[in-house]
């Protein structure tokens, strides 16, 4: 068995999303009989190469391309049933078996409606120029109705016809005001919706459960569960660069409140990372390169987004950022992805720390005011040029990328205990 299952294991993004968490929760899931997402929503993109063939997930946890995984959805999660339900479609057709024998959805899961989707996309819209970039699927309207309380609905109400009708009766009076009259929207047709996700809520029902219940059970049992985190520490409603961020607590500490576990449950925090940095959407990055590095990096890296296909900004890696949400999430090992994308560049940068002003910062500070100020200061290593995409032992790299490795290592101060050099499976490098 692997041992990063011993005590079980999260596995979560220490950037600003899409660093391969799906590579690796498909790779570590091959010993697991757990795995639950526990935040985000369908703004995420999980991708797998099984077999050459390459699957994208966003809301369905990537244990379900191997058979005997128990795949859940958690409390904190935002489920879209539009989205949802498409992607269940989407997988069976493609054969892999989706039913409640494999897949459950935590009754206290909130819903994403149509109105949510509208009015994500009309603030992103108004506020042109300066707006967060979402990937416009209702994603922050819905977590702010879950804070509202009274105007949310949770898959526990979609699943009985009575509450729903009376929750959207309820909820259409204000956000049909709103909706004309901040933003030009068309009133809320209760009817239709009521008809619409009283469907889902029918086609739902065998997969709700009590989600948290059955990981406590499955954890008694001996079993091994994987946390798959989405989207990253940077982009952490609290901890991230805000307001640059999404709406959830997407970082290590959210697992416990959203799969609804004890936080005696995960012993192993497998924080994933590029060998390089991304991010998509706005918000400060103090090492991008909005240049012909950043071009070829995303030209190699194929870094176009998995969810909304927008480009993704690129840049040099960032030691600081990375030590920040290492030492903030306690995490035991780095998964480093994508080295074989830097092949071919005669030098690579590392940002080792910032400046302001001309003088030092003391760490990373998610913090506007600073972040948009800050200067990196850059430590340069050499490159090598030889394809290491079908390397499979990490003392068979060239030299230049063992010791590119090892520096990062020395400077997130956190042991890189696996390197990705391709999308499959078999392309993963245990040290
Ligand atoms: P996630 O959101 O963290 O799961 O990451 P995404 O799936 O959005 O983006 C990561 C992309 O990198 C996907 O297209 C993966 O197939 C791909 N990928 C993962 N690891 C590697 C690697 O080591 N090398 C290369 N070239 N691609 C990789
Ligand atoms: P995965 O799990 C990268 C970004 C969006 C936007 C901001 C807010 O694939 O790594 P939202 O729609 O959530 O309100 O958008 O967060 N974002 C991500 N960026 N990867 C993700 O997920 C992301 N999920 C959200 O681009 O800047
Ligand atoms: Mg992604």
């Amino acid at each position: 068995m692997n041992p990063f299952l011993e005590g079980n294991a999260c596995v979560f993004g220490v950037q600003w999303g899409d660093e391969g968490k799906g590579k690796i929760v498909d790779y570590l899931a091959e010993d697991a009989q757990v795995v639950v997402r526990y935040c985000g929503g369908a703004n995420a993109g999980h991708t797998v190469r099984i077999n050459g063939q390459k699957y994208s997930t966003h809301l369905l946890p990537v244990g379900i391309f191997r058979p005997g995984i128990m795949n859940l959805i958690g409390n904190g999660v935002v489920l879209d049933p539009e989205a949802f339900f498409k992607e269940v479609d989407e997988f069976i057709a493609k054969g892999f078996p989706i039913s409640p024998d494999n897949l459950r959805v935590s009754y206290k899961t909130h819903v994403v409606m149509p109105y949510h989707k509208l009015e994500d996309g009309a603030r992103e819209t108004r506020t042109q120029g300066s707006s967060i970039g979402t990937t416009r699927r209702g994603i922050g309207p819905a977590y702010a109705d879950k804070m509202h309380r009274m105007s949310a609905i949770r898959v526990s109400d979609l699943i009985d016809a009575s509450r729903l009708k009376a929750k959207l009766e309820q909820i259409a009076t204000d956000r049909s005001a709103i909706f004309q009259k901040v933003y030009d929207l068309p009133a809320l047709d209760v009817p239709k919706l009521f008809l619409e996700y009283r469907a889902y809520g029918e086609r739902l029902k065998p997969f709700v459960d009590d989600t948290s219940s059955i990981l406590i059970k499955a954890n008694k049992a001996g079993k091994k569960i994987l946390f798959e985190g989405a989207h990253a520490v940077l982009l952490d409603v609290d901890h991230g660069t805000y307001p640059y961020v999404t709406s959830s607590s997407c970082s290590a500490l959210g697992i416990f409140t959203g799969a609804g576990a004890p936080p005696q449950i995960c012993r192993n925090f497998i924080g994933i990372m590029k060998a390089y940095t991304t991010r998509v959407g706005g918000g400060p990055f103090p090492t991008e390169q909005d240049n012909q590095i950043g071009n070829y990096i995303r030209e190699r890296g194929n870094e176009y987004g998995t969810t909304t296909r927008r480009p993704r900004r690129c840049g040099w890696f960032d030691a600081v950022a990375v030590r920040y949400s290492s030492e903030l999430c306690g995490v035991t090992a780095i998964s480093l992805m994508l080295l074989d994308v830097l092949t071919g560049l005669d030098e690579l940068k590392i940002c080792t720390r910032y400046e302001m002003n001309g003088k030092p910062v003391d760490g990373f500070r998610a913090d506007m005011g600073m972040l948009a100020d800050v200067r990196p200061v850059y430590e340069t290593m050499p490159g090598w040029r030889e394809d290491i995409s079908g390397v499979r032992s990490f003392a068979d790299l060239p030299t230049n990328a063992r010791k590119y490795v090892q520096r990062l290592e020395e400077l997130i101060e956190t042991p890189i205990r696996m390197v990705s050099v391709a999308p499959d499976r078999e392309a993963t490098l245990m040290r």
